[in-house]
């Protein structure tokens, strides 16, 4: 029997919440398979930044890299608050955790559910997803201020691009947009005025496109992107973007496809030399904390995309059938955001739906 050493972050906020909800399914799809999850809890984030002073320490990240893989809820306090001015719980813990542990690819499938309302008045078949490079970009950190706070100030946040990022992230994209049935792959840049670094994206997808004959490939700037993405969501297939085009791609495909409730993610190292880390797309919402409101269904697919990413593609597919499911007995009069059941019943249900619905 084969046991997998899991890393569980619950973090902040409403983190805890889904992530209880998440375990409770993944425990329910894997109970019949050859396979044990060996869990270990990690308390980090701002309520332990408050506590103890570490964001993230040396040795919580040695701890962290000796897992399979990472299940992480969702980190940061209350917007604003002045006592994590300086702790960056975002920066330090959850870049820190994407950039250590080298997860160039961020995974961020968008697919509109039967019975989801979107939105869009006409939304027609959603189903893609977007490859965000992870490790690179104007995320890196290389900046500066000078004159900082006076009328001469100049603050830069400097992108960086290199051959080698960009390369391996793009590969990974054709090899995803090659695995789906209809094989298309779109590049999304701002090439007409990010000249050096749309350059270089751009001539490393017209490279590796040789390598991948059976993919056709297309290209957009991302504003037209955000324009296709509202009035025609269907025309994507695969998406392959830089770190903040990526972020604010994936937050407007979330919402054109059920919320932020439902929307997952993978922040992946393909080789496996470093754990990867499957996360809801959405944040610790302070605002229905500790309420029992947050919608736990982004968590339960992330859990899907965990057991793909491990090879365990059946338990993915019937946690992702279970979710269809249950999604289907929602009614459109309520928001899938703010769930009109509990967060502990929507895992219950799901659950049921694994154990007894034979799925
Ligand atoms: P947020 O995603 O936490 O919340 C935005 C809105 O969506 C809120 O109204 C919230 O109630 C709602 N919402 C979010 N998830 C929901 C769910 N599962 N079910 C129902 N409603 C849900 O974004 P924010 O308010 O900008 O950020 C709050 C904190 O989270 C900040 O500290 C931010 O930096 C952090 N954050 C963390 C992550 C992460 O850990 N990956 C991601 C984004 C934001
Ligand atoms: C996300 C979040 C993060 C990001 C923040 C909290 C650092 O918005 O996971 O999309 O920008 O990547
Ligand atoms: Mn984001």
């Amino acid at each position: 029997s084969r046991t997998i050493k899991l890393a569980v972050i619950p973090g902040d906020g409403i983190g805890p919440e889904v992530i209880a909800e998440a375990v409770k399914v993944l425990d329910a799809v894997t109970a019949h398979d050859n396979v044990t999850f060996e869990k270990t809890q990690f308390s980090l984030g701002a309520a332990r930044f408050l506590e103890t002073g570490d964001v993230l320490t040396a040795e919580d990240l040695a701890a962290i890299a000796a897992h399979d893989a990472i299940l992480l809820g969702a980190v940061g306090g209350v917007p604003g608050d002045p006592r994590l001015k300086d702790a960056n719980i975002e920066r330090g813990l959850l870049l820190g955790l994407r950039f250590s542990l080298d997860h160039y690819v961020n995974l961020r499938p968008s697919i509109l559910f039967p019975g989801v309302p979107s939105p869009l008045a006409a939304p027609g078949v959603i189903d893609f997803v977007v490859v965000r490079e992870g490790t690179e970009g104007p995320y890196v950190g290389n900046g500066g201020a000078i004159r900082q706070g006076t009328p001469q100030e100049v603050a830069n946040e400097v992108s960086v691009n290199t051959a080698f990022g960009v390369e391996r992230v793009v590969r990974f994209a054709f090899g995803v947009a090659a695995s789906r049935p209809r094989k298309q792959l779109t590049l999304v840049h701002k090439t007409n005025v990010l000249v050096f670094a749309g350059s270089l994206w751009q001539r490393t997808v017209n490279a590796v496109a040789a390598e991948f004959p059976e993919v056709s490939v297309d290209y957009l700037h991302v504003d037209a992107a955000t324009i296709f993405m509202v009035a025609k969501p269907s025309r994507f297939d695969v998406v392959v973007t830089d770190n903040l085009f990526g972020d604010i791609l994936t937050d407007l495909a979330a919402a054109i496809s059920g919320g932020i409730g439902l929307a997952a993610s993978g922040n992946i190292n393909p080789e496996g030399r470093f754990p990867s880390m499957f996360e809801p797309v959405h944040g610790s919402a302070p605002d229905i904390a500790g309420k029992q409101l947050a919608d736990p269904t982004a968590a339960i697919l992330s859990v899907a995309l965990l057991l793909d990413h491990l090879g365990l593609a059946d338990a993915a597919a019937r946690v992702s059938a279970a979710v269809t499911a249950d999604i289907a007995t929602r009614t459109n009069s309520h928001s899938l955001e703010t769930a009109p059941r509990s967060t502990a019943a929507v895992g219950d249900a799901i659950v049921t739906l694994l154990t007894s619905k034979g799925l």
